[in-house]
This record gives C-alpha cells, structure tokens and sequence, in this order.
C-alpha cells in the first residue's frame, strides 16, 4: 500500500543561536515546539563565527546546533553567510571593498562590505559556501540551501572597472559597436579602447543613459554569476536538497528577478508591508503574487516577514501590527501560494544592529502578545496543513488571467538621468495597476514577455520605457491570437539599449496600438487635468494621432484639448487600449473594470473586491477558498465550503466581520482546465 505523504507548512524564522550562550539554545527549543516552528535559518550572516581567521573554521556550534535541531523535529534552511564578510576580510582584501558612486571606499562595521566582482571576494565566498557543503550537505536536518542574503551590493572602483570591460567586450565584441551604441560622441567621450571605459561612478554633470543602462546590466550580470557559482558548490555536495537565495521584494532591483529565478530551485521572499492601513494589505498581496509570478505559478517560500510593521530606519519609528493582523497577512501569503511563513528573527539580540526590530520572542519574552500570536499562528498552520501539498495535475497554485509585464530593463531604464520627466518610474507604474485590480478582487501575475503568454487573456504594459523588436512582436502575437493588452504612456519609447525608436514615441507598440505620438506634454509637479470623460489624471500627457485606434476620452486642456488621451485598438478578437496620462486611482479602477470585462476576466468570486479579498488555492487534488474583509465595515458574502479555522461547514449568505479570515475547503473543484 503506498504511504499518503504528509504535507505540512514550514514555520519559524532566522536563528543566530551563534549570538547567545548555549543555555538559551534550550529555552528556545523549548519555545519553538510551543510555536509549531518546524523550520529555522541558520547561519545568514554568521561568517565570523564560521571562520574566524581567513581559512580557520569553527563549525562545533554549528555542529551541535543542527544536531540539536534534528533532534527535535525542526528542519534547517542552512544559509551560505557571503553577505557580510568578517573584519579579517578587509584587511585580508582591501582591494574587495565596495566603493561608492563618489568613490569612497566602505569599510566592515555593518554587512554586505564587499565588491561583488572582485576575485578575492568571490573566491572567499566559494570556499566558505564549500566548506559549509562538505560539512553539511548529508546532515539530516538540512532541507534547503539559502544562498547569500538578498543580493543587492552594487560597487563601482578599479576592481568593477577591469570586469565591467571584460563584460562590455563580451557584449558588444568591439569598440566600435559600443561607442555606436551609445552614441559615445555626444559630449565628446568616444572611447578608442576598452581599457578606458570606468563604470559610472561621479562625473560633472548628466553622464550617459546607455552607460548607465549597461552598468546596471552588469552589475545584475555580476550578482547572478556569484550566485550560481555557490549554487554549484552546495548542489554538489547535497543532491536532492533545494536551493535558493531570498529576493528583497519589491523594491529591490538590483539583478533581474527572471535571471535570478532560473539559477535556484524555489524562488522565495522577503517582505515587509509598512503601510498601516489598508495599503499594507494590498501590498502583502503584491509580493506574494511577484513571488509566485518568479517561481513560474508553483508555491513559493516566505523567507521573511516581521511580527510587526517595518522598522522605517528614516523616520526611526517602529509601528506595531494591531492583534490579529500577523495571522490575517499570513493567510494572505498563503492564499497566494506560500509554503508557509519565516520570520526575521527567531529572537531579538539584547544589542547589535536591528535589535528593536520584531522578532517572534520579543526583548521582554514569551509572556507577550507577540508571543502569543505567534504560538497561536503556529497552531493554525497546522490545522491548514493539507493546503500545504502542491496542486495536483501540473496546476498553478492560483489561477490568474491577467499579467503585468515586469522587465528589469524597464525599471533600470526609467531609473538613468534625463528623461523627460522625473514622473516614469516604473514599480509605482506596476504597483498602481496592481493594487487597481486588487481592489477589483482580480489577481495578476507579473510575466516577461520573452514567456509564453498563452495562458493569460490580458497583459498589461506599464512605464516599460525599453522594448526590444522581439518583445513588440511577442505582444502583437499574443495579440493576434485574442489576446487582450494595455500599454501606458512613453512604453517601449526606446529599445533595449536606450536608443529612442525613430518616427514616433512608443514606436515598439504604436502600430499595435493603433496610434502615432508625436510631442510630450509632461505636466508639472503639482499639476492635475480631467478628461473628457471625467477621469483625473497627472504627470504626463502627450500629443497623440490615431491611426486605426478609436477614441474612448481627451484631453480637456490645452494646448491638448480634444486630442485622444485614451484608446482602443481592435485586433481581430483582441483589443489593444492605449492610455496616454497617468489615471488617478479612482479613474485608473473605472477604466482597468472595462479593460478586465472586455477580456473576459472574472474574480475568483464574484463578490471579491472593494477590501474583500477572495483568492482559490489548488492544492493536490482540491481547492481552497482563503476569504478576507480587510474593511471597516461587516461584508456579507455568498460562500459554500468547509472552514478549516472554525471547523465548519458554511453554505449562503455569510457576515464577515472587519478584520474577519477563513480558509474554506470546497466541495467540488471548480471546472477551469489546468494551464497549458
Ligand atoms: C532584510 C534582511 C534581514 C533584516 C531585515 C530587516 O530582509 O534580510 O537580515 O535586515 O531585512 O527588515
């Protein structure tokens, strides 16, 4: 008889057991199993206990801290600790010492003091990463490798300089080509070697977008391959056991998520709302669907969340989450596909940096609501553990219709100096349209569009200012083919180098769009204009022709009045909407609803939106329905399933309280076939 698989969720958090003496090792044992942990981070940043001298290593902590793990049924997430090198690292290395924009040279006395292209670092990192492989790879209580933390460090300096041109040289094979391409004669900085080129560090005044561009493309370049080079190592030594390194989501971009994702086993996350009010929620359901968007649809790994709201280091204030809301965005994450909850940190540090930060065992100990909350939060975990199998028959974990185009190049392209406007940036761009459909009860997936987008009905095309000739024609395709696309304003202006696409703005979609655009017209900061349709709107407007689109609203004002703001193109059964303003939010909600509609896409329940948010979750062969009101006022909702949190059947017109979650096992699963 095959053995049913038990399924369950991970929980716990960051653990440093190398800051405390081993007396509280058992006190927090002890606490764990009170929590349901089942799952600790060591290791992240404990370089200097691991090697105290350059090539000494002093694994008996660890030892006895994986042993006693085991021991008692918690799984270890085993980091690789390359994010933050010892004292000895720079006076060992001074030459790998990351150097700022300004040229200074950073020292060790925080984290993350090191060049990532520098060999000595590099190397460092391997044999640390390697050391901690042989040593661990075959331990029991190992379940994952977490490589490095957060890869983000970016350096300029002579080490970067010397691998930035071995880059360049790679990209673009001679001088020529390069000075071609960014138009290296403007301001007389043609270059006739490569050995002169430097990566952007300070310079007089504006410096080269395409320079700019490629060195951020680098420096992404230069991060994954110091992933995959300690991906190498611990697969080598633990077959079977996933690997992955933790993305700082969103604001982090600093590589290319896509890239990133393709080098490790399981995409997961960091995240930390700071909102206190419901804009914390919708940004909760971002994350989660950024996370589960990178992992390709499959349940993805929470690696970080806080038991209260960020730690807003600018402003020194440390908000705390109100009761109940740690559980309630927990649910949230796992509706969208977590394979559980982590935490930064298992237990404050009495002092060091972050030591106010919310941890699970706070400064004053288990007799807290935090503590509390979390031993509660551990329980209820449990009791869901049967949505913790993964869904059966190839299935994604949620089902979503619609996609946000997300494109690194994009983001580091609105981020290079001299656009025409400081109003391009691209994560508010994507951010606002997903929090539009998020309040419409609509769920996204964020995709490239070098993917296969056959299994989306709309894609949608925000701030995305570089497009390259492939990218426009994978959009037509999906377009072609029924699909259904929205681009905003100034989207696939230039190509993938920067280079402005000749004959009309927003060249790479134009003729998709139907529309030619001739002049901007950014508006200023304090600006605001209505349409003719009574949308508001800011920031950017521009002269628009059409060229096959029909007009849906104008601008108001002049010099625009009466020429298009927003259109739409029909494309044998698809429509492309054009959209050459940014919306306010209430107006940007009215026209996404029509866009959605006119797709065909639907909300997993028809009474999701407006701050109830109702998500399904395939798991194995069954579906689960997480119900949330995330308002101020009573909701009542239709439902009919089992609530695996109160343990009972619901059927009808049920209330839902402010603040009120449930998990609902459905009866039958509902008849959308699997994704292709
Ligand atoms: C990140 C890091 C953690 C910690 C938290 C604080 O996510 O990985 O080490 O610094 O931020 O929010």
């Amino acid at each position: 008889m095959q053995q049913q698989q038990q399924h369950s969720f991970v929980y716990g958090g960051d653990y440093n057991p190398e800051q405390w003496p081993e007396a509280v090792w058992a006190e927090d044992v002890r606490l764990m199993r009170e929590a349901h942990v089942n799952r600790v981070t060591v290791g992240v940043f404990s370089w200097s206990s691991l090697e105290p001298e350059e090539g000494r290593y002093d694994f008996g902590w660890l030892d006895r801290v994986m042993d006693l793990m085991h021991a008692n049924g918690i799984g270890v997430v085993l980091a690789t600790p390359t994010a933050s090198p010892p004292p000895w690292f720079t006076f060992a290395h001074p030459e790998a010492l990351p150097v700022t924009a300004d040229g200074v040279r950073l020292v060790h006395g925080s984290r993350d003091t090191y060049s990532p292209a520098a060999p000595a670092y590099r190397d460092a990192a391997r044999r640390i990463a390697g050391a901690l492989a042989e040593r661990y790879g075959r331990h029991p209580a190992l379940t994952m490798w977490h490589v490095h933390n957060e890869y983000g460090t970016v350096s300029y300096g002579p080490e970067t300089d010397r691998a930035f041109r071995v880059w360049l040289a790679d990209r673009y094979g001679d001088v020529a080509t390069l000075n071609n391409t960014w138009n290296s004669a403007f301001w007389s900085q043609s270059y006739s070697t490569f050995e002169h080129i430097l990566a952007p560090q300070a310079t007089q005044y504006l410096p080269n977008p395409a320079h700019l561009l490629d060195f951020k493309r680098f420096s992404a370049d230069t991060l994954r391959d110091a992933l995959r080079e300690q991906v190498q190592v611990v697969r080598a030594a633990s077959p079977g056991v996933p690997v992955t390194t933790n993305f700082m989501l969103p604001s982090w971009n600093h590589y290319d998520q896509w890239d990133f994702a393709a080098e490790i086993d399981e995409v997961s996350i960091d995240h930390y709302p700071s909102a206190r009010d419901i804009e914390g929620e919708t940004h909760v359901a971002f994350g989660a669907d950024l996370a589960r968007s990178f992992n390709q649809g499959r349940p993805w790994v929470l690696m970080e969340q806080a038991t209260s709201l960020i730690y807003d280091y600018a402003a020194a204030r440390l908000f705390a989450k109100e009761p109940g809301r740690l559980a309630r965005n927990t649910l949230q994450y796992l509706a969208r596909g977590s394979t559980g909850s982590l935490f930064f940190q298992w237990r404050s540090p009495r002092v060091g940096a972050e030591f106010f930060h919310s941890p699970m065992v706070p400064h004053v100990g288990e007799d807290s609501r935090v503590f509390r909350e979390i031993v509660a939060l551990g329980h209820t975990l449990t009791s869901l553990a049967e949505i913790a199998e993964p869904p059966a028959g190839g299935r994604r974990v949620n089902d979503t219709r619609v996609a946000i185009v997300w494109d690194a190049t994009a983001w580091w392209a609105s981020e290079t100096r001299a656009m025409p406007s400081n109003d391009l940036a691209f994560l508010p761009a994507v951010r606002a349209v997903h929090r539009a459909l998020w309040w419409q009860g609509i769920n996204a997936d964020v995709v490239s569009l070098e993917q296969d987008l056959s299994g989306y009905d709309l894609v949608l095309v925000p701030n995305k200012i570089a497009a390259s000739d492939a990218e426009a024609a994978a959009l037509r395709a999906f377009v072609d083919a029924g699909g259904h696309a929205a681009i905003w304003f100034f989207s696939g202006s230039t190509d993938e180098n920067l280079n402005v696409r000749p004959g009309g703005f927003s060249g790479a979609f134009a003729p998709l769009a139907g529309i030619r655009v001739e002049e901007h017209h950014p508006l200023a900061a304090d600006e605001s204009i209505e349409l003719s349709d009574g949308s508001r709107a800011d920031a950017w407007a521009e002269d628009l022709q059409v060229t096959g689109a029909e007009v849906l609203a104008t601008f108001t004002h002049a010099p625009l009045a009466g020429r298009p703001a927003i259109t739409r193109n029909r494309v044998g059964a698809g429509t492309v909407h054009y959209l050459a303003t940014r919306l306010d939010a209430a107006a940007l909600g009215g026209h996404l609803a029509r866009i959605v509609a006119a797709a065909g896409v639907t909300p997993d329940h028809p009474q999701a939106g407006d701050g109830v948010e109702i998500v399904r979750r395939y798991s194995g062969p069954r579906s689960y329905l997480f119900v949330f009101n995330h308002g101020e006022r009573p909701r009542t909702v239709s439902l009919n399933g089992y609530d695996l949190l109160t343990d009972e059947h619901l059927s009808g017109d049920i209330e839902l309280a402010p603040a009120a979650s449930m998990v609902l096992r459905e009866s039958a699963l509902p008849a959308s076939p699997p994704r292709p």
